[in-house]
């Protein structure tokens, strides 16, 4: 089944209040750039994500429109009342050539705005992803989350997501220079 940009994705009623996920296009891309700087600014203690630049929201506009642009990857947008609440993106990744599968869903950029959480907002939007990734004849879904965030282990714990890697970090310049 084709997957036109501007389709709805159906309504899911995990919640009291109906979802409507729906695939973001450019004309979105105001709501894109919100809720994905505001998941940045969810961590602003992160040694990755907390290093937020000054213009990062000027160098998102292009960085986001070349991304809604792509027929590699969805942007997803949930709605309650008519008011975008969440947002999800899948890309269609190459995996390594020595490895099964040869391509995968790599699910990023997930955020609900606070007053919609725990209403089944992500669950919705990961719903819409898991049929893209289907349509795409993709069979794994793959994502990285904060380290501690007791919101996100929570939810990628509930939602079937196992742990099966961890990243680390640490700074090349030694200590006391
Ligand atoms: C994490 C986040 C996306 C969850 O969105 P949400 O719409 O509230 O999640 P849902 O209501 O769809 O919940 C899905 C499942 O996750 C679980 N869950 C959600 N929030 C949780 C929390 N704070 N603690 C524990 N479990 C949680 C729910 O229990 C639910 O499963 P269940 O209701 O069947 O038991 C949201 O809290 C958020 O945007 N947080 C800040 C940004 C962030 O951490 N993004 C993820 C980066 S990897």
């Amino acid at each position: 089944m084709s997957w036109p940009k501007t389709a709805d994705t159906g309504v899911a009623k995990a919640s009291a209040m109906p979802i409507r996920v729906r695939q973001a296009t450019t004309r979105d891309l105001e709501h894109v750039i919100a809720l994905r700087v505001a998941l940045l600014l969810e961590h602003p203690d992160h040694p990755v994500y907390g290093r937020l630049r000054p213009d990062a929201t000027e160098r998102a506009r292009e960085l986001y429109t070349v991304q809604l642009r792509s027929t590699l990857e969805a942007i997803f947008l949930a709605e309650m009342s008519n008011e975008v609440v969440g947002i999800l993106r899948c890309v269609d990744s190459a995996g390594s050539p020595l490895l099964e599968p040869a391509r995968y869903g790599y699910i990023s950029s997930v955020f609900v705005k606070p007053a919609a959480r725990r209403r089944g907002v992500l669950r919705a939007l990961l719903c819409a992803a898991e049929q893209w990734s289907t349509e795409r004849d993709l069979d794994q879904l793959r994502l990285h989350n904060v380290s501690g965030s007791p919101q996100a282990e929570g939810a990628w714990s509930a939602l079937g997501f196992d742990v099966v890697e961890h990243v680390r970090v640490r700074s090349v310049k030694p200590e006391g220079r």
